[in-house]
């Protein structure tokens, strides 16, 4: 294995050991595979590449110092996998299935697991897919779920230093009764034009507005928006975003340091009264915000050049119960 300056890694493909494969066909989920081939046979007509018969996740694996490397909420991500395969017509991936593909890709990758303090993690992404051909536009009898992983540095490239954001109104990334609240490829490609206008205008993301009235807040690029005033933590209530489980972790957290929670619809004006604002995710766990510019209106938020003091109490708690530096007080991480 080559030498990795993991304090430096990013957040980009890296090919590792081996990934994880497993077929459904003729009715019936086949055995768990071990592949070291970073390609994948497909038909061409195959359901995925036509029709966005496609859904992935993101979870990570954290080294600990005690050398035990633990896998965060992964029953959700299969949860949420399954979810999203309800919603495209997709055969679910049983959570158990989902949970062992997880634990062994992990094992046939332990040395890509970075190591404790550098502060990178293992990127874990499944991936389901359609894979038998059908011309005419209906789900596939045929499916290929694949798990692979790499090591990760932040998603993005500032860290847990503070980032700008941008409101368009011309772009949506999800209408309001469609698959915003799956993770389909589809709403990533339908937000690549938004997203590269943003990283042009040295944004790290784009904060979409809801489809429907563009009056309230939904969510950040591939992350979930969240803001504190008031001793609050406050985070959109929308039917178009993805249900996203650090932000789901941070309310637990929140609640547990004292702080009350809400969720609810979050009207564009109010950015104006918060104290602190945040995008979370697996990939960003917590980006703090210093700026929001809205382009339409020529309007600037502002929320000062550092990290506010409920965002890095809440960072340091998930990330410590991640790295195993903290008691794991609700469950949520597995020793692989
Ligand atoms: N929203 C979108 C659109 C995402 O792609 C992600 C990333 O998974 C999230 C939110 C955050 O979800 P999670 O915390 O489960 O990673
Ligand atoms: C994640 O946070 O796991 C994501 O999936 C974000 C991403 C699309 C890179």
């Amino acid at each position: 294995m080559e030498n990795i300056d993991w304090k430096n890694i990013g957040f980009g493909y890296r090919k590792t050991n081996f990934n994880i494969r497993c077929w459904f066909k003729d009715g019936q989920w086949g055995p768990l595979e071990v592949s070291d081939s970073e390609h994948i046979n497909l038909h061409m007509a195959a359901t995925c590449l036509h029709y966005g018969q496609e859904a992935f996740e993101g979870l990570k694996a954290f080294m600990g110092e005690d050398g035990k490397v633990r896998v965060f909420r992964m029953e959700e991500n299969a949860r949420r996998m399954q979810s999203s395969s309800e919603g495209i017509l997709m055969e679910k991936v049983p959570v158990d299935l989902f949970c062992d593909a997880v634990r062994l890709a992990v094992k046939e990758n332990m040395e890509f697991v970075p190591p404790h303090g550098s502060g990178a993690s293992l990127y874990i992404r499944p991936l389901l897919i359609g894979t038998a051909p059908e011309i005419g536009v209906r789900p596939s009898p045929e499916y290929l779920f694949i798990i692979f992983v790499m090591p990760v540095g932040p998603y993005f490239p500032e860290g847990f230093k503070p980032t700008e954001l941008v409101i368009y109104r011309q772009f949506d990334r999800a209408a309001p009764l469609g698959t915003g609240k799956y993770k389909v490829g589809g709403n990533y490609a339908a937000s690549l034009v938004a997203g590269k206008k943003a990283k042009e205008g040295h944004y790290s993301a784009v904060l979409y507005l809801d489809a429907r009235e563009k009056k309230y807040i939904d969510e950040c690029g591939p992350a979930n928006f969240f803001a504190i005033k008031d001793n609050t933590y406050i985070t959109p209530k929308s039917e178009s975003i993805l249900p996203s489980i650090t932000n789901m972790s941070l309310m637990q957290l929140a609640e547990d340091l004292g702080l009350k929670v809400e969720r609810r619809r979050v009207p564009v004006e109010e950015l104006e009264t918060f104290e602190e604002v945040g995008a979370c995710g697996t990939a960003a766990v917590i980006s703090p915000v210093k700026r929001i510019y809205d382009e339409d209106q020529d309007k600037e938020y502002l929320y000062g050049f550092d990290p506010g003091p409920w965002s890095t109490k809440l960072y340091h708690k998930l990330q410590d119960i991640q790295y195993g530096d903290e008691e794991d007080v609700h469950g949520w991480v597995t020793i692989i």
